[in-house]
């Protein structure tokens, strides 16, 4: 009954509903069952919180550059190939998200695909033929391939499996799906999904560094439980808004505050070895670094993100370097110059075992415990701020318990450093580990105090003064 009542809707409503429903993640058909609910006092109204992360990410989106009004793919053509995974199912909504975004999608299935989700689906929710046969005469009297390769703006591959990873990387054309995207001079982005194990095969990683190296975009794969029951880990396909977001970024042609500039970020903890299975490290979660490195990229900036270990997924659309030591940290921030700017947000190690054992130091019975001899870590920010290949903006971070200030203006000097991002650290603060953050940017002109905020917005406005620099600094 809701979807005849939104048919015959005038344009303006229907317009007006399918806007509420993105904001609220919700389908239209379930805002106008909300709407009507909440009109006749039967249910909580349609502006309730869900309460799920994916809705969240939908509110989140539609206020931001992905969201329906002014998004940057509307009036252009993707180019969807769906491989066959579990998550095919999910590409279904992810049509309907970048349709009612304006963008046409055409879509391409592979002969597994088929086995998930079925041609007639696809073809309704993206209102055209889908394609999935290389040998169809209709299409190819006129080299169908080479047209769909060439009549998209952009590719998706979603999902994308291992085996159409490894066919894409070793350049295989042996179906309609992979003589597509051979035949393409288009932006590709790919969003993995699969098994945790399937993701982690070296084979797999090989593969997706050799793409990654041709230029192809990934967004995911997530962290979570997967299909099969009982098992979880990295290989979960990214969700339908995470992939529109990315989709809108590589649709946007206009020029961003930080187009054309170099970022270099750190992020997360160090892990300082005392033995092969025993480390010292620091409750950083990577949390403040990732979302600087985000929110540089998404105005624009080419990011290289070295981060420590950390139990959150790399953003998308950087170039990231994991490493595990100070050392590791401190070789790859300096591989990664020449930078128009880094923001050395790692929480790094002051100090590391003077030598660290081959073998796992055992327990003696009634013997003494061993004793941690210390040497000091490179001190990576005063490195860069130091470096013949000096980045023009150096932003350091102070992780500090106390005289919070004091040690941040004794630190900009020290370090070489423009800018230092102050923030307090002390257990009452929860900044380390946690999702909020107080900070105070300390610079030669002053001391801003800036309020308690989510680190994402903390990130946000850090990367908004950034491009505000740069932009003065081009006038000057
Ligand atoms: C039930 C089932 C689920 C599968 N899920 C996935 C998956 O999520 N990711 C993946 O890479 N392969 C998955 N596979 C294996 C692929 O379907 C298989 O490798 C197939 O050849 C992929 O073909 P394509 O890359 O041409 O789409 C699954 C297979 C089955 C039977």
């Amino acid at each position: 009954m809701a979807s005849i009542t939104i048919r015959n809707l005038d344009e303006a409503a229907k317009r007006a509903l399918r806007e509420r429903a993105a904001r609220n993640g919700r389908s239209m058909e379930e805002e106008a069952r909300l709407l009507l609910a909440a009109d006749a006092g039967l249910a909580p109204g349609p502006d309730a919180d869900t309460g799920t992360g994916q809705r969240n990410a939908a509110v989140r989106g539609d206020s931001g550059p992905d969201g329906l009004a002014g998004f940057a793919g509307a009036g252009k053509t993707v180019l969807l190939i769906l491989c066959g995974g579990v998550a095919a199912y999910k590409s279904l909504d992810l049509i309907r998200r970048l349709r009612e975004r304006g963008v046409t999608v055409r879509c391409v299935m592979t002969a597994a695909a088929r086995q998930f989700v079925t041609e007639m689906a696809v073809g309704a929710i993206c209102g055209g033929t889908v394609f999935h046969d290389l040998w169809d005469r209709q299409a190819e009297h006129d080299i169908g391939h080479i047209r769909l390769a060439r009549e998209a703006d952009l590719i998706v591959i979603a999902p994308a499996t291992a085996d159409f990873l490894a066919k894409m990387a070793n350049g295989l054309a042996d179906d309609l799906a992979s003589a597509v995207l051979l035949a393409a001079r288009r932006p590709v982005l790919a969003a993995p999904a699969m098994n945790p194990a399937m993701w982690a095969n070296p084979a797999t990683q090989r593969n997706v560094r050799r793409l990654a190296d041709d230029g192809v975009h990934f967004v995911g794969p997530e962290r979570g439980e997967m299909a099969e029951s009982g098992e979880a880990g990295l290989g979960r396909m990214a969700e339908p808004m995470a992939i529109v977001a990315r989709v809108g970024a590589l649709l946007d042609t206009r020029p961003r505050p930080l187009s054309g500039r170099k970022a270099l970020v750190t992020s997360g903890p160090t892990h300082e070895p005392i033995d092969p299975v025993r480390y010292i490290a620091n409750r950083s979660s990577g949390r403040q670094g990732h979302a600087i490195a985000a929110a540089l990229a998404e105005l624009g900036a080419e990011v290289t993100l070295v981060s420590g270990p950390v139990g959150i997924a790399d953003p998308s659309g950087v170039t990231a370097v994991h490493v595990e030591t100070a050392r590791q940290m401190q070789a790859a921030a300096e591989a990664a110059l020449p930078v128009d700017l880094a923001v050395m947000v790692a929480a790094v190690a002051d100090w590391r075992t003077a030598d660290s054992a081959e073998c796992k130091i055992k327990k003696q019975p009634g013997g003494e415990p061993p004793m941690l001899r210390m040497t000091e870590n490179p001190d990576i920010l005063h490195g860069i701020g130091h470096h013949p290949a000096r980045p023009a903006l150096v932003v350091g971070f102070a992780a500090e318990t106390n005289d919070v200030i004091d040690n941040a203006k004794a630190k900009l000097a020290r370090k070489g450093a423009d800018w230092i991002v102050a923030n307090d650290v002390s257990a009452e603060g929860g900044a380390m580990g946690g999702v909020r953050n107080t900070v105070h940017l300390v610079s030669t002109e002053g001391v801003e105090d800036w309020p308690d905020l989510p680190k994402d917005e903390v990130a946000r406005r850090l990367a908004r003064r950034v491009a505000e620099w740069f932009a003065r600094r081009e006038k000057a």
